[in-house]
């Protein structure tokens, strides 16, 4: 019988990393490494359904540290490495940017290097089938207006410092390619949602306030657009471009969904006034409130995935109404995951006013 292939993956402690993991077990025979550096948004509660399989590890590492990262890329031998470790907040990135700088492109650059050594030395059968898989982001591309949505020929137009800082790390790993040959493939995705998301962004963010009685801060007007994918789609979307995607491509990924900031918050006040209605039988919509908006605020992200549709054979399964409703049921069933969270790495502050 032949070995299991094995996968890295970084960021494997966050929520779509966590999300891929624990799929691949799940629904797959892959032997897995976790790297995580366990920042504030990494944890491990969420791998927790993976903890006692035999065919996954966990090693708290910082993807910066690029002798700890070629240690243990070559003491794993992976396949595959599926790079998501990065910070991943715009808000955080317009209030401290060095972060972002030092992950996203140090961090990125650190593991580049260490697969290029590890790839070299491999056997020519195995460099050949070996992938270095970037996971990135939509944001690269900038703001679109009210028409047309982003495809792989759009051209990068980064503008928050997250962004800025994403856009250079695809950058670094298409050079990978070009200038040494490394088999490495690039996907752009929208805006996820689902279970295990740190609550400091829009959908879990809004989900506890409501259940808080806190204000539901929506940023400038609530009419910028997301284009929303559930978690569960984005992962099997990776596992195909993994595995079927050619080397040096990149492939867009979007959900299909989009939706203004406040549809969104609406849509959660009204399913929480029907699963979990407030004391005083008054709707969650009179917690809304409009706040300044935030710096720089992207208008509108759309996606064409029509590539990954029509070559790999990819298309999301949930609808927007199946994954909201999947996703709130999860926050309503699990305070011990975002209880902890919430009392004590984060409260929920505003963040992103350029005033830290
Ligand atoms: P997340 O913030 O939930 O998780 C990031 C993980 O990376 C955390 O577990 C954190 O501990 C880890 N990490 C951070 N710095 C590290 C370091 N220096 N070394 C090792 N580990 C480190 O992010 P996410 O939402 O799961 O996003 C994962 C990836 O997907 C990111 O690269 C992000 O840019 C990209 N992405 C996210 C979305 C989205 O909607 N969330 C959409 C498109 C692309
Ligand atoms: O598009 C993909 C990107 O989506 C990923 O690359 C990022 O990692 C991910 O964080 C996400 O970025 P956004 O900035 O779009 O997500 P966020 O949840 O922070 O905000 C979604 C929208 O909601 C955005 O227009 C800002 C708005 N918003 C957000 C928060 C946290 C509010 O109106 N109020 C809020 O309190």
């Amino acid at each position: 019988m032949s070995q299991a292939k094995k996968i890295m993956v970084t960021g494997g402690a966050g929520f779509i990393g966590s999300a891929l993991v624990r799929n691949l077990i799940a629904n797959s025979g892959y032997e897995i490494m976790t790297v995580d550096a366990l920042t504030y948004a990494g944890n491990l509660a969420s791998l927790e359904p993976v903890a006692s399989s035999p065919r996954h590890q966990f090693v708290q590492a910082d993807i910066c540290d690029k002798d700890i990262i070629a240690e243990l890329i070559k003491n794993f031998q992976p396949d595959i490495i599926t790079h998501l470790a990065a910070e991943s907040h715009v808000d955080r990135s317009i209030d401290g940017p060095a972060a972002f700088i030092q992950t996203n492109l140090v961090g990125t650059y650190s593991m580049l290097d260490a697969a290029k050594t590890y790839w070299e030395k491999l056997p020519s059968d195995r460099r050949d089938q070996f992938r270095f898989h970037h996971i990135s982001t939509d944001e690269v591309f900038g703001a679109l207006g009210d028409e047309g949505f982003f495809t792989e020929q759009t051209a990068y137009d980064p503008r928050s410092p997250y962004s800025a800082s994403k856009a250079g790390s695809d950058h670094l790993v298409r050079a990978w390619y070009h200038t040494y040959g490394m088999p490495v493939l690039i996907t752009n995705c929208s805006n996820n949602y689902g279970p295990y998301h740190f609550p400091e962004k829009l959908i879990p963010l809004m989900i506890l306030k409501c259940l808080a009685g806190e204000p539901l801060p929506i940023y400038g007007k609530g009419d910028n657009v997301r284009d929303w994918l559930y978690v569960d789609d984005h992962v099997r979307a990776l596992q195909n471009v993994f595995e079927n995607g050619i080397p040096g491509e990149s492939y867009m990924i979007g959900g299909n969904s989009e939706r203004t900031n406040l549809s969104i918050v609406e849509t959660i006040c009204d399913a929480l006034d029907t699963l979990r209605p407030r004391v005083d039988n008054q709707s969650y919509r009179t917690q809304i409130s409009f706040v300044p908006d935030r710096p720089g605020h992207d208008f509108r992200y759309a996606i064409d995935a029509t590539k990954l549709k029509n070559n790999l054979g990819w298309e999301p399964r949930e609808s927007f109404e199946t994954g909201i409703a999947k996703t709130i049921q999860w926050y309503l069933d699990n305070e011990a995951w975002w209880g902890p969270i919430v009392d004590g790495s984060y409260a929920g502050e505003r963040l992103g006013t350029n005033k830290v």
